[in-house]
Order: structure tokens, then sequence, then C-alpha cells
């Protein structure tokens, strides 16, 4: 379902328990940290019970002054994990944003994404505001051609 304001306080704990310490280290929070706008209505999450056990969110970025969207993170409660609810929300989330039209980027494992679609970004043709591997720097386009000439530094969601 889509996720709102109610979620966030049973999310902080999914997202501790299912990154670990490691969390707020990744790149792809640093992302966030400088002005990805979180995107509540594009954004789903998988309930157990009521409860919340799994997001996939979506923030607004731009990517060398162009709009696009970031996903992530994405995180499934440990002892929820392998029951199919992180593809699902994956699958819910890119359908949710559909009617953007907007290149989608994320880190992530490229096995875990490629039957979305997602394909490895070129080498340095985006930069992050951090290190990332580049096997797992990844992309897809939303509408044909909507790659085409795409490319330069990860920044802050456009105005509207
Ligand atoms: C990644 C994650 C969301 C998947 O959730 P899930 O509900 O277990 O996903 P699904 O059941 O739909 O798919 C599981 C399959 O995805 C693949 N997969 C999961 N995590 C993976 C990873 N880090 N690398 C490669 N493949 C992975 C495996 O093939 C796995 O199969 P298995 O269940 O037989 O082991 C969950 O493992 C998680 O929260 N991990 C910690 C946070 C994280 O790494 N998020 C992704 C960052 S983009």
């Amino acid at each position: 379902m889509e996720e709102t304001a109610a979620h966030a306080a049973a999310l902080e704990g999914v997202l501790d328990r299912a990154f670990g310490p490691g969390r707020f280290a990744k790149t792809s929070e640093r992302v966030r940290e400088r002005g990805a706008a979180h995107r509540l209505n594009l954004s789903r999450v998988a309930l157990f019970e009521g409860a919340a056990v799994g997001v996939c969110r979506m923030s607004d970025i731009s990517v060398g002054g162009r709009s696009a969207l970031f996903l992530g993170p994405l995180a499934v409660d440990p002892p929820h994990q392998h029951a199919r609810l992180g593809g699902r929300l994956v699958a819910a989330a890119l359908e949710a944003v559909k009617g953007e039209g907007k290149p989608v980027l994320v880190v992530g494992a490229a096995s875990f994404f490629q039957p979305f679609g997602f394909a490895r970004i070129p080498d340095g043709r985006v930069a992050m505001p951090g290190p990332v591997d580049p096997s797992r720097f990844l992309w897809l386009s939303q509408t044909h051609g909507g790659l085409e000439g795409l490319g330069g530094m990860v920044g802050p969601a456009l105005a509207a």
C-alpha cells in the first residue's frame, strides 16, 4: 500500500534491522541528505498483521539538471525476508511511478533489479556524492529514449 506518515516509526525499526549499523554510511544516504525529496505517494509499504514490515521508497532527484527518481531505501524486516515481499514492493513502486515518465536510479544488486528492467549505468556517466560500486549502480528508463543524453551529478530535486 501507499506509504503514509503514520508508517514512519515502524519503518525506522525495519530500516535499522534490515541495514544494521551501516545504514547511514551508504552513499545513497548522502543523496537523500542533499535534497532528494521523499515522495510518500510513490513509495510502497508491506503490512503484516497491520504492522509495516517492508518499504520501497521513491524520491525526486536530479541528474545533470534533469528530473529523475531515486529508488530506496528498499528493506524488508529480517524475519519477513525471502518471502517475495521485496520483489513485490519494487514492482508496486515501479507501477506507482509509471505516470511520472522519469528515469529511475538505484544502487543495488544487479541480479535483484535486472528482472525489473534495470541496467548498469555506463561507467562514469553519472556521479554520486560518494563512492559507489559501478556494478551496483543501475537505471531504468520509463520512456522511449529516456536515458539518452542523461548524465552528470546526482543532485537535489528540481523545483516543481
Ligand atoms: C533486499 C531485500 C529488500 C529483499 O527482500 P526480500 O523480501 O527477501 O526479497 P524477495 O523475497 O522478493 O527476494 C529475495 C531474493 O532476492 C535476492 N536478493 C536479496 N538480497 C540480495 C542481495 N543483497 N544481493 C543479491 N541478491 C539478493 C536473492 O535471490 C533472494 O533469494 P532468496 O530469498 O532465495 O535468498 C531484503 O533482503 C533486505 O531488506 N535486505 C537488507 C537491505 C538491503 O540490502 N536493501 C537493498 C538495497 S537496494
